[in-house]
């Protein structure tokens, strides 16, 4: 039972970038935007000693991905990135093919500093694009046009091995029509990969603010179902299925960190507001670090660490978060492990209504996933199955 839910394959680490240009009116992520330059030398060493913290309690793992998200890590330079790879290098054991992804806007700029990544190490980015029209791109605070986004994407064709791109589909006035003509522009750009979102109003946003003074209307839950059955049907028909709510691959091409995450692996998480699940004295931690990027540089100077909070799970919550995760994929969960986990079933009679509804399914495999018309209604069918 000991170590039950923990992949000796498979350990990623996020390492998180906080800093923005400017802040996107939709965004919620941890990014600040500063106006003086960072010192990326100071960031640098904090992220080295964050990293010896961690990897002294959870040593002798073999790191299958690393994943820099922010916020903008395309705004650090290459060296920096490079240094912080070398620090994950001398504590852990890199896997001879080591996904390494770096999320990158798509500005001329930044597109500059690409080869200098691939020079690092980075062998995977996933490029913001968000729309590819120039009145939406304006409209979402965005500060690249979609020419200049197409540019980004074909520079990262000639130098990454592999690389993905993110749309915000169901957007204020969007059509059907539209959609589905951006949506066929992109799959002509992509290649093996592509994340495609639902706008999201986020509390205390720019876009949450408007939305309640009756500014911003968002397209209502009928136009965004068609939208969402819209780009299933396009994705598959043009070999990119989902394999996660969001998520659309080439069967094999998936990104491996974030299948860590929706497969309930292990993985630290380093840098402002990062968070981790590490498996230490046969417990499944949950670890979070401050936010803040002033106040996280100052708490790892000061103990080594940034962390804020680092909780136990019981297996009760384990179970949760397993299934609220791995009912995302299209692969779903394994029951027998969702049983380890909870030290219980998953109760049948619930399942035998949601599956009687066309919600969920369970294959011969003992598996249990969620079908084509129970992902508009995810949030309801993981509710049900957790209470
Ligand atoms: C960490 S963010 C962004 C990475 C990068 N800074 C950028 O903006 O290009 C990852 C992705 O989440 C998506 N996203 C962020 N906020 C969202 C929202 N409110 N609704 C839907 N998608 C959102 C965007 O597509 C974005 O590219
Ligand atoms: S969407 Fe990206 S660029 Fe915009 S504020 Fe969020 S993290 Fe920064």
């Amino acid at each position: 039972m000991a170590n039950a839910n923990r992949d000796a394959t498979s350990f990623g680490v996020y390492i998180h970038w906080p800093f923005c240009l400017s802040k996107c009116p939709y965004c919620d992520f941890n990014s600040h935007v500063r106006h003086a330059a960072i010192d990326e030398t100071r960031f640098v060493r904090a992220f080295a000693t964050e990293i010896a913290t961690t990897a002294a309690r959870a040593p002798g793992r073999t790191v299958s991905s690393i994943f820099f998200g922010g916020g903008t890590p395309s705004l650090m330079q290459p060296e920096t990135v490079g240094a912080i790879l070398d620090t994950v290098a001398k504590h852990w054991t890199l896997a001879p093919n080591t996904e390494i992804t770096l999320e990158a806007n798509p500005t001329s700029v930044e597109t500059t500093r690409f080869r200098g990544y691939r020079a690092a190490g980075v062998n995977r980015v996933s490029l913001g694009v968000q729309s590819l029209d120039d009145a939406v791109l304006a409209t979402l605070g965005r500060t690249h046009t979609a020419q200049e986004a197409l540019d980004a994407v074909a520079v990262a064709r000639g130098i990454f091995e592999r690389y993905s791109f993110d749309l915000i589909y169901a957007r204020p006035g969007q059509t059907p029509l539209a959609w589905r003509a951006e949506l066929e522009a992109a799959i002509a750009q992509a290649a093996e990969h592509l994340s495609l979102y639902q706008l999201t109003i986020e509390a205390d946003t720019p876009f949450a603010t408007l939305r309640a003074l009756g500014k911003l209307k968002i397209p209502d839950d009928d136009t965004a179902r068609e939208l969402y059955d819209m780009t299933q049907d396009i994705c598959a028909a043009a070999g990119l299925p989902a394999y996660e709510v969001s998520n659309h691959a080439r069967p094999g091409a998936e990104c491996r960190h974030n299948l860590l995450y929706w497969r309930y692996g292990e993985y630290a998480g380093i840098g402002p507001g990062a968070h981790g699940r590490l498996i230490a004295g046969g417990k499944r931690h949950a670890i979070a670090t401050e936010k803040r990027p002033e106040s996280w540089l100052m708490r790892v100077e000061a103990s080594g660490h940034g962390i804020v909070s680092d909780e136990t799970l019981l297996s009760s919550e384990q179970a949760d978060e397993f299934l609220l995760m791995g009912l995302r994929l299209a692969e779903g969960i394994d029951l027998e492990r969702f049983t380890r986990l909870a030290g219980r079933p998953l109760d049948i009679a619930r399942i035998e209504t949601l599956a009687g509804y066309g919600f969920v399914e369970t294959t011969p495999e003992g598996r249990l996933r969620v079908t084509r018309s129970g992902f508009p209604v995810l949030d309801a069918v993981v509710a049900d199955l957790a209470a």
